[in-house]
């Protein structure tokens, strides 16, 4: 999904993709957070930022009897995410919002991100949202596609084509820094996402937890 300017800043970008596949991301979950899922405290409340149509959390609330939130600029993608919890009985709130500036007042046990890129400077208010969002003792799961990917050779074209959509590792360290980090991995993938993210990919994957209020700072895997 080659995107060379601005434009998957914005819906109009999204909903006629998401309009013109069914399941454009496939129906699968995220596998990364798949297997990570186990972390989580049972029927936790779980809020996936940039979800799409909801695959991973809707999987969340049907195999692990978790609570899910779906947030989304795409009515697209969020309508098919309705569509398709109801079809297979989940119970899955959906929200159309723009997470650049999503305030809600409340916070959730888990938050998810899969390759939500933004630019740079939406990248540090996303980090902060996703801290924000989440309780104290609460878990940040997230992956997206690393420099690597565009800077050199050996994976697929598929994901941004902008480096500056790119996320590094030390990013993520810098601003999860604060919280305790399980785990913050350059890792080499074959995604298997839908049809549009199949491919090898360098990606970065993060686990990271809120400290519990009081806690010391030790305490990482
Ligand atoms: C690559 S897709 C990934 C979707 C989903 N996370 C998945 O893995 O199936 C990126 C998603 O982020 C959404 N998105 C991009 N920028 C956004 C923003 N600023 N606010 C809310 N959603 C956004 C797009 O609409 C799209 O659904």
């Amino acid at each position: 999904m080659p995107e060379d300017d601005r434009a998957s800043s914005h819906p109009s970008f999204w909903d006629p993709r998401y309009a013109a596949h069914d399941h454009l991301f496939g129906t699968d979950p995220n596998a990364f957070v798949a297997a990570e899922a186990h972390r989580l405290p049972s029927e936790c409340a779980v809020v996936e930022l940039g979800a799409g149509e909801g695959r991973t959390v809707a999987w969340l609330c049907a195999q692990h009897g978790h609570w899910g939130t779906a947030v989304d600029f795409s009515r697209t993608a969020l309508a098919q995410a309705d569509r398709w919890a109801e079809q297979e009985g989940i119970s899955l709130q959906t929200v159309e919002a723009d997470v650049r500036t999503w305030a809600p007042e409340r916070q959730w046990d888990a938050v998810i991100v899969t390759f939500l890129q933004l630019l740079p400077a939406e990248r540090a208010a996303l980090y902060q949202l996703m801290r924000t969002l989440t309780r104290p003792g609460g878990w940040m799961l997230g992956e997206w596609f690393r420099p690597a990917h565009l800077a050199e050779g050996g994976y697929d074209r598929i994901g941004p084509s902008r480096a500056d959509r790119m996320v590094s590792v030390e990013e993520l360290r810098g601003a999860f820094a604060e919280d305790v980090i399980h785990r913050c991995t350059p890792e080499d993938a074959q995604l298997n996402e839908g049809g549009v993210l199949v491919g090898r990919a360098a990606v970065v994957r993060l686990v990271a937890q809120r400290r519990e209020t009081g806690a010391t700072r030790d305490g990482s895997d």
